[in-house]
C-alpha cells in the first residue's frame, strides 16, 4: 500500500487503490469480537499531508451518489473531512463509529439538510446520478423527495394517517384527483409494511400510532414520493425489539426499490441489514468495503477497536 501512501492528491483514479482484502464472498458474518478470522492486514493510519486516507474500495459501478473530498464545517469546527464514498442502487450502506464522529452530519450532506443549520458549510462535489446536488439549478425541495428522510425519533405531521403520506404527494402534483392519491396512499402504506394495521383508521392521529408504526408511517411518507434514496438516521433507536426487527425486515424489502443509506449505533443492526459499511472516526471516513468482510476482517486498528468494542 505504499503506493497509496505516497501519492499526495485524492482523485479518484487513486480512490480505488486499496481493494477490499479478498475475504471470501460466503464467509459467515460473525460479529462477536472473536469472530474476527485474523489480525488486521494493515494498521498504518494513511495519513498522508495530514489527511488520513480511506482503507478500502469507495467506489461502486454505476453509483447513484457520488461523493468527492467533501467537508464539513460548523462555523470553525471541522465536522466531516475529505470524505469520498460512492452510494450504488439497491444497496444498504450503514454507517457506524463512535458518538459525534459526523455520522448525522454526513447523512444530511446528501440530501442538503445541512443547508437549514446556520453556520454549516458544505464543500466538495456531490453527484446524484451524475448531476451536482449544489448545481444553482437544482431545485432543493425536489432533491429532498427524490432522497427521502426518516429520522431518529419518529416525527409524524400533527395529522392524520392519511393526510401525512398524502402531503408531500400533493405538494409535488402527483396525483390528478383523489382517486390516484388514495393510490399512492395505500400503495406507499402497503409498502411500508403498515396498511394492514391502518386500513380502517386513515382518518385518525398519525401520532396516535405506536412508535414502530409511527416510524413505519414515516416510511410511508417518504415513499409517497417516488424517492430514489432514502436516508435513515439511527431509526430504530427509540424502538422495542420487535418493531426494530419490523423496521429491519423492511429495510431488506425496500432496498429492492431504493439504495438506502442507515446511521446505526448498533453494530449487530449494521451486520444485519446492510450490504456495505462504512467507519467513521473524528470526522474522517476510515475504511469502507463489504460488511461481511468489515465485521470479520477489519483492516484499520480504529475499525477493528470499535466493532471489538475497545471504544465507542
Ligand atoms: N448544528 C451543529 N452545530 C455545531 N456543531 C455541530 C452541529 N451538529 C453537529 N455538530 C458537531 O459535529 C460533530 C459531528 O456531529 P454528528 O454529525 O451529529 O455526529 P454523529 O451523528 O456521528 O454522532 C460533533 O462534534 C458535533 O458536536
Ligand atoms: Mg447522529
Amino acid at each position: 500500500m505504499s503506493n497509496v501512501e505516497s501519492e499526495s492528491s485524492m482523485d479518484t483514479s487513486t480512490i480505488e487503490t486499496q481493494r477490499d482484502a479478498a475475504a471470501s464472498p460466503d464467509a459467515g458474518l460473525n460479529v462477536k469480537p472473536s469472530g474476527r478470522r485474523s489480525a488486521p492486514s494493515s494498521v498504518e493510519a494513511h495519513v498522508t499531508g495530514g489527511e488520513i486516507r480511506t482503507v478500502g474500495t469507495v467506489t461502486v459501478d454505476n453509483p447513484l451518489f457520488s461523493c468527492r473530498d467533501v467537508d464539513v464545517f460548523y462555523g470553525e469546527k471541522h465536522a466531516i473531512k475529505r470524505v469520498s464514498i460512492d452510494i450504488g442502487r439497491g444497496e444498504v450502506l450503514a454507517m457506524i463509529g463512535p458518538s459525534g464522529c459526523g455520522k448525522s452530519t454526513f447523512l444530511r450532506c446528501l440530501n442538503r439538510m445541512n443547508d437549514t443549520i446556520a453556520g454549516a458549510r458544505v464543500t466538495g462535489t456531490i453527484l446524484l446520478d451524475g448531476k451536482d446536488i449544489h448545481d444553482r439549478k437544482q431545485d432543493v425541495v425536489q432533491l429532498r423527495a427524490r432522497v427521502g428522510m426518516v429520522f431518529q425519533k419518529p416525527n409524524p405531521f400533527p395529522k392524520s394517517i392519511y393526510e401525512n403520506v398524502a402531503y408531500g404527494p400533493r405538494i409535488h402534483g402527483l396525483a390528478a384527483d383523489r382517486v390516484e392519491l388514495d393510490e399512492i396512499v395505500q400503495t406507499s402504506l402497503r409498502r411500508a409494511g403498515l396498511w394492514d394495521e391502518v386500513k380502517d383508521r386513515l382518518s385518525h392521529p398519525g401520532t396516535s400510532l405506536s412508535g414502530g408504526q409511527q416510524q413505519r408511517l414515516c416510511i410511508a411518507r417518504a415513499i409517497a414520493v417516488n424517492p430514489e434514496v432514502i436516508l435513515m438516521d439511527e431509526p430504530c433507536s427509540a424502538l422495542d425489539p420487535i418493531a426494530t426487527a419490523r423496521i429491519e425486515d423492511l429495510i431488506d424489502e425496500l432496498r429492492a426499490s431504493y439504495a438506502i443509506v442507515i446511521v446505526t449505533h448498533s453494530m449487530q443492526q449494521a451486520a444485519r441489514v446492510s450490504q456495505r459499511t462504512a467507519y467513521f472516526h473524528l470526522g474522517s471516513l476510515i475504511e469502507v468495503g463489504e460488511t461481511d468482510r468489515i465485521f470479520t476482517n477489519p483492516r484499520h486498528k480504529l475499525t477493528e477497536d470499535y466493532i471489538t468494542g475497545r471504544f465507542g
